[in-house]
């Protein structure tokens, strides 16, 4: 008897310790005295790695600035704290936005599910102190969902928020979201990365949060981020598809995560042939993903003032719905607007289905528009009212981010507070069809727009000679 009762225990604490296996992120929520040492500590620096989603789940990317005289661009990844037996990966080199520093791009492969890593990159004054990476599962996973960090530079110190407070707000909304989630695998973000685009210092407090070494993003490129070119020199984005017309920052790209398709677009664009060029590419490549998320910066259908504004709900929704209708899209990620909110199912610029919060909907018509928060400032409440919207957040003083989780057939929408986790809106697909990107409709509707693409490759011509003379 005593020895069933002590094979019982140890399968009790065996399964204890399988179902806690996710360690936590560390991501400590900060005082707004503590994140002020912290900031300014490191502000003037111009250092800190991004690490970027990889083209697949056993990638991971890296990119930094060096001393232009001691770069190297190489990462060790080890299994051991103490960096034993590590494996050195080496990338490319490439010119910085400044005089004394490069840019350092690697791309880590061959990582396997739920396993914990160690990583340190080559510095200007050698290797950097080891940083643990713990890989999720590579089937069922969440991922995080917050837009609009628009990380600001202090000449808007006058104004309502500066750089230092938005990345206390952007610290604390990490903190809360992988506390009580520490299962996210990774960050998808609309865009509107940083204000102006044009300065270091953005990017430097965006990448400050300690969790941002253990949590890879992927980051869509918004209007603010346009205004310069820094997102050129601090990222690393995986599958960067620059088409025949794209120029300058423009850009689109797409990564697989499990049986998760990701389309980023770069919505500050009408570029329509590269757009949808890109997307059926991606498809092409990955025919067996079971779900397909457009991550788009603007807020097509959203909450907030993109509502009735001729810029996203005529120009932008001309050029991007058609796309991610006749390509059978699940789910669409936007931002833009600081307002948290979502639509109904949306198909032909109607509400092809409620959407109802708390709800669950097998196979349904049309496509949901998540249009996520801000992290810097945000409008006061106002009630925002619209066919298409299934739900909005009106306490805008206060963040919010979003989980997408993907269980079976099953893709769990979750939006929550950013101060407390608190659960404000919830949504589950379900998908156990195919897509049918291929059927007569969607081939139509794809033939029909033709005439979007060559007015988009006019406007593509046009927008780039302004750029070249202006
Ligand atoms: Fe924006």
């Amino acid at each position: 008897m005593k020895k069933i009762i002590a094979l019982l225990l140890s399968c009790i604490m065996l399964f204890q310790l399988t179902v806690s296996s996710t360690a936590a992120y560390n991501a400590p929520k900060l005082e707004k005295e503590e994140w002020d040492m912290y900031y300014e500590s490191l502000v003037d620096k111009n250092t800190l790695p991004a690490l970027n989603v990889g083209a697949n789940q056993t990638q991971v990317s890296l990119c930094w600035h060096c001393d232009k005289d001691k770069a190297e661009a190489k990462v060790e990844v080890s299994t051991n704290s103490d960096m034993s037996d590590a494996k050195t990966f080496t990338g490319e080199i490439t010119v910085s936005e400044n005089d004394t520093q490069v840019v350092c791009r690697v791309t880590v492969t061959g990582l396997e599910e739920k396993t914990v890593y160690y990583y340190r990159w080559y510095t200007e004054n050698g290797w950097s102190e080891a940083e643990k990476y713990e890989t999720k599962s590579f089937s069922d996973h969440k991922a995080m969902v917050v837009g609009d960090i628009q990380i600001a530079e202090d000449w808007r110190t006058d104004d309502e928020v500066n750089q230092d407070e938005i990345g206390f707000n952007w610290n604390n909304v990490l903190s809360t979201a992988l506390t009580n989630s520490p299962d996210i695998a990774y960050l998808v973000s609309p865009g509107d990365n940083t204000s102006t685009g044009s300065t270091q210092q953005e990017w430097q407090t965006l990448l400050m949060p300690k969790a941002l070494r253990e949590l890879p993003m992927a980051l869509a490129i918004g209007n603010h981020d346009k205004k310069g070119m820094m997102y050129n020199y601090y990222t690393n984005m995986p599958n960067e598809y620059y088409g025949r017309f794209f120029s300058g920052l423009d850009r689109d790209f797409w990564f697989r995560y499990g049986d998760v398709l990701y389309l980023f677009y770069d919505s500050t664009s009408g570029n329509a042939p590269d757009h949808k060029a890109m997307t059926r590419e991606a498809i092409k490549q990955n025919p067996d993903a079971k779900w397909r998320i457009g991550v788009v910066h603007h807020g097509i259908y959203g909450a907030g003032d993109c509502i009735g504004d001729a810029e996203t709900e005529i120009l932008l929704s001309t050029i991007f719905a058609p796309i991610f209708e006749s390509f059978d899209l699940d789910l669409v990620i936007t931002g833009h607007t600081h307002s948290q909110g979502r639509s109904h199912f949306m198909e032909n610029r109607k509400v092809v289905g409620t959407a109802e919060s708390g709800k669950t909907y097998t196979n349904p018509k049309g496509i949901v528009y998540l249009n996520s928060n801000s992290v810097c400032e945000r409008p006061t409440n106002e009630s925002y009212e619209a066919e298409h919207l299934a739900y909005s957040f009106l306490e805008n003083d206060t963040t919010t981010y979003s989980t997408l989780e993907f269980k079976g057939d099953q893709l769990i929408l979750e939006t929550r507070r950013g101060d407390n986790g608190e659960l404000l809106d919830s949504l589950t697909i379900e998908r156990t069809e195919e897509h049918n990107e291929n059927s007569f409709g969607n081939v139509m509707k794809r033939a029909g727009y033709t005439v979007i693409e060559a007015l988009g490759f006019i406007y593509t011509m046009v927008d780039n000679l302004v750029r070249k003379f202006s």
